[in-house]
């Protein structure tokens, strides 16, 4: 449980909010690649900000605040010419660093000595843009293995838009139980469990949170001896097997989720692609209606992403943690709830927070992605399912034996 302030503290995503200041100090994706073909300006929103991203005829990439400096209109409606971009209603000409070029009829030297457009650098990396809306110099994006590693190719899925703050997605990723309760029943299943209340959470003899010099391991540890590991890269990253999730805040309320896929060639065979585009695919609504809220909308519930969102928005646009009762099993969200605190204060301190880094060239980052791709299978665990893991389900009516095991740890905050 979380005190209001303590709530607001944890989700704020605004420039004037201490957890904005943090998310403010590493790099997101903001749109891919292909949302530049077509159009050359991309309304986006990122978070809390309206901005523009856009493409000149020179091929540079620049993202500006929304409203134009001069009355306002916005700039998705320019026109992008060599220079950079001009604004539709009187032709302020912008270039990428959101200096005023012109500024018809006349000349008016004082404004563009005196003004300046917010103006982002961007990134193009593995099919997306990505945005970094903090102090210069911006550091780097990091070398994850997903992200970096050669021997392979990737793919880019983008999750349809949520409505709720991040972090509700983000403590998701530091919660092992709930993928063998809530996805008990996800259309990937081939076997029922015995009861729907523990699903197949007795396949699973334990979990830990080991701290990594990037964030949080999550180790799940199966009855046949298998451990399971999803790293989380703070503040926003997971991966689970070959794929990486990436929570972006859209705004206090929103989040959107990038996915990238690691496809490792079989035989290591190296691929040299700029990877400046890459495949995407984007998913259609997790629920009906697509634009409404809960309660007014019902979640499809046939997939994971789909349980996961219909959880997550449930919960409400900002999750009410003051009237939570976090148990013994919660305590890696409390885990990453200490660790976005602790790096407020490290940014207040003025020092960098956790996992940003400052060399382009920092040795990649090693999540285990072989074992995770590789060393599933000889232990008879498929990727998409849980229940092959031991073929061994707790029956009904040994359930406080089973609590014994479970209830080991004292929950935290
Ligand atoms: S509002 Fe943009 S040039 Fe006038
Ligand atoms: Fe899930």
């Amino acid at each position: 449980m979380l005190t209001q302030e303590e709530n607001e503290l944890l989700t704020g995503v605004g420039r004037e909010t201490p957890a904005g200041q943090l998310l403010r100090r590493y790099w997101f994706p903001i749109a891919v690649t292909q949302d530049l073909n077509d159009q050359p300006t991309k309304f986006v929103r990122h978070l809390g900000e309206d901005l523009v991203l856009f493409k000149d005829l020179s091929g540079r990439v620049g993202l500006l605040a929304d409203h134009c400096s001069h009355r306002g209109a916005s700039l998705l409606y320019g026109r992008v010419e060599e220079r950079g971009i001009s604004c539709a209603y009187h032709g302020w000409l912008y270039d990428c660093e959101g200096n005023i070029l012109e500024t018809p009829p006349e000349r008016n030297d004082a404004i563009m000595n005196s003004v300046k457009q917010t103006a982002y650098p961007v990134k193009q990396f593995i099919g997306m843009y990505w945005a970094y809306l903090g102090p210069l110099p911006a550091p780097a994006i990091p070398n994850l293995d997903v992200w970096v590693r050669k021997d392979g190719k990737r793919h880019v899925f983008v999750h349809p838009t949520m409505d709720c703050n991040w972090v509700q997605a983000q403590e998701n990723s530091l919660d092992p139980t709930h993928a063998l309760i809530l996805h008990q029943d996800a259309g990937h299943r081939k076997a029922r469990p015995v009861d729907s209340t523990r699903g197949f959470i007795d396949d699973m003899t334990g979990f830990e949170f080991p701290l990594t010099d990037y964030g949080i391991m999550k180790d799940e540890i199966f009855g046949n001896g298998y451990v399971e590991q999803h790293p989380i890269m703070f503040p926003n990253v997971l991966r689970v097997h070959n794929s990486t999730e990436i929570r972006v805040p859209v705004d206090h309320t929103h989040t959107r989720i990038f996915e990238v896929y690691f496809d490792m060639s079989e035989d290591g065979t190296i691929n040299d692609d700029d990877e400046l585009e890459l495949p995407v695919e984007f998913g259609d609504p997790y629920k009906e209606p697509a634009e409404a809220l809960h309660p007014f909308t019902r979640a499809k519930m046939d997939t994971v992403p789909q349980q996961d969102q219909a959880m997550w928005e449930s919960q409400g646009l900002v999750s009410d943690r003051p009237h939570e009762h976090l148990s013994y099993s919660d305590r890696g969200v409390s885990m990453l709830r200490k660790m976005i605190f602790d790096n407020i204060t490290k940014v207040q301190e003025g020092e960098d927070p956790l996992a940003v880094f400052r060399d382009p060239n920092h040795p990649m980052i090693d999540t285990g992605l072989t074992r995770a791709v590789q060393h599933r299978k000889p232990l008879g665990i498929n990727t998409d399912t849980y229940e092959v893991a031991t073929g061994k389900l707790i029956p009904a009516g040994t359930h406080d034996n089973v609590n014994q095991r479970w209830n080991k740890s004292a929950p935290q905050t």
